[in-house]
């Protein structure tokens, strides 16, 4: 079979040949004696027109068919200079792979995203999903090839843990103990020690700290894997199962993490407007009318960087503009983070050196003592979508602060060492992968940049 991809990248090679091509039927129309059945293949975004005739002897099977029906036609690829699109089929076959009953849900018209994400298993096959979920195996690919372009090392790290990184608690347990009968010590805490790792153990938030020891033996690592999170948050920029992209870099400070997230972010955007010009186009008229403009602007600008004081003391002045109103020392929330990247900047914004109250254990306390080398970047429209850090590399003051957030250093017994036996500095990030993807789609709600989403109360198919 030929695909529509093929036809429209190399038509010369097909025109008035005779070719076979498999797809879904997206509408019917007959009269007496022929009819047009418009395909899509799935490998394309263009639809491909099919004229079959009273000839062929299932013609009347053909006019019954349903919006949905698979079929395999033949015939000759004829250009057809006088209508909107540049060639059609003029069919000598037309086989019925799978007819498809009469209530398909995805009619002509346009649906909700609401509706469709009832529908998860039937939404791929709108032009929307077919978009999205196209551009998003680029995103994942292209992602892939900055890393490997550049020497890092992919490295697999668990899901299953018994540590919780970002030390939130948003953890999903893992136990294969009957919950009606679950073991309790003398404490009255669940007694974890006959379960099936001896331990207490969770799905995973973030690969880093494992990520953490391959780059202290290879230098430039990353990961990409899924992550979980127990997050009460029913917003549209939350989903519990996710996935992140988390590189480490040795012998590299906050400055260098900074340089290599805003490389990779536009490595990926260069990738994905060379690779899917009709997707990002169709996303530019019927999703975000604004998002060819904005990303280029990105590609030709810099990210713009200012520090968690100075950034506060800009949100303080614009206070009456905010549901929570900001001081030094409180945590950004996404109403503060999408004034500074969308009305202050108008680009992506580096935040860097938050106070170490609101962040995670592992990040290198500041001169000040106060704050920390963290950074977190923020584009328009989303966010937060990268947040990261240079780590603490020192022994002494890493166990302090674990005392001081009351972490069991015997838990984190490997981590330590890394400090121990040649520690250097060294810096990574976590990219929120379905983040990444509504940014370059302007999708906007994560709910429809992942295949099967799980939400607070959603975990359909
Ligand atoms: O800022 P976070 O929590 O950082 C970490 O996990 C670090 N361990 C990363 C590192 O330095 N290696 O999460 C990183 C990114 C966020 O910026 C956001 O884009 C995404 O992960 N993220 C989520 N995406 C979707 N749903 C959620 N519930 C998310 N939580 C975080
Ligand atoms: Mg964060």
């Amino acid at each position: 079979l030929v695909t529509v991809r093929e036809i429209y990248r190399d038509r010369e090679k097909y025109l008035n040949k005779e070719i076979s091509v498999g797809g879904w039927v997206r509408s019917v129309r007959d009269s007496k004696t022929f009819g047009f059945l418009v395909l899509h293949d799935g490998t394309f975004f263009e639809t491909l027109q099919v004229v079959y005739h009273d000839k062929m002897e299932n013609f009347t099977d053909i006019c019954k068919l349903n919006v949905g029906a698979a079929v395999v036609v033949k015939g000759i690829l004829v250009p057809t200079p006088q209508a909107k699109q540049p060639f059609e089929i003029q069919a000598e076959e037309v086989e019925i792979e799978g007819a498809s009953a009469s209530d398909y849900p995805l009619q002509k018209k346009r649906h909700s995203f609401e509706y469709l994400r009832t529908i998860s298993h039937l939404r791929p096959r709108t032009n929307t999903f077919q978009a999205v979920f196209r551009v998003r195996s680029l995103i994942a690919y292209a992602i892939h090839q900055f890393f490997q372009d550049r020497d890092f090392v992919y490295v697999h790290t668990p899901l299953i843990t018994g540590s919780d990184c970002e030390g939130a608690g948003e953890m999903f347990q893992v136990t294969t103990m009957d919950l009606a009968d679950i073991p309790k010590t003398d404490d009255g805490k669940v007694d974890f020690s006959k379960d099936f790792f001896g331990k207490a153990t969770n799905l995973t938030v973030s690969g880093q700290l494992n990520g953490e020891t391959f780059a202290q033996a290879f230098r430039n690592i990353y990961t990409f894997g899924p992550t979980f999170r127990a997050e009460n948050s029913n917003t549209t920029r939350h989903a519990a199962e996710f996935w992140m992209i988390e590189p480490e870099i040795a012998f590299a400070d906050l400055q260098d993490d900074m340089i290599l997230a805003e490389a990779m972010l536009k490595y990926v955007i260069r990738y994905v407007l060379e690779h899917a010009p009709e997707e990002m186009e169709f996303f530019n008229s019927f999703v975000d009318k604004g998002l060819l403009d904005r990303l280029n602007h990105v590609l030709n600008s810099d990210f713009a960087r200012v520090s968690y004081t100075e950034a506060v003391e800009i949100l303080e002045k614009n206070n009456d503009k905010f549901d929570y109103k900001v001081s030094w020392g409180c945590d950004l929330q996404t109403e503060h983070e999408r004034y500074l990247t969308e009305q202050i900047y108008k680009r992506p914004v580096f935040v860097t050196d938050y106070p170490k109250e609101i962040k995670a254990f592992y990040m290198k306390l500041n001169e000040d003592g106060k704050t920390v080398a963290a950074m977190d970047c923020l584009v328009p429209g989303i966010g937060e979508i990268i947040g990261g850090s240079q780590r603490e590399d020192d022994y002494g003051i890493l166990m302090g602060r674990m005392e001081e957030l009351g972490l069991k250093p015997e838990d984190y017994g490997f981590y330590l060492d890394l400090r121990k036996y040649g520690s250097t500095r060294h810096a990574g990030f976590g990219l929120g992968f379905e983040r990444c993807v509504m940014y370059l789609t302007g999708m906007s709600n994560i709910r429809d940049v992942v295949p099967f989403p799980r939400t607070v109360g959603n975990c359909e198919l």
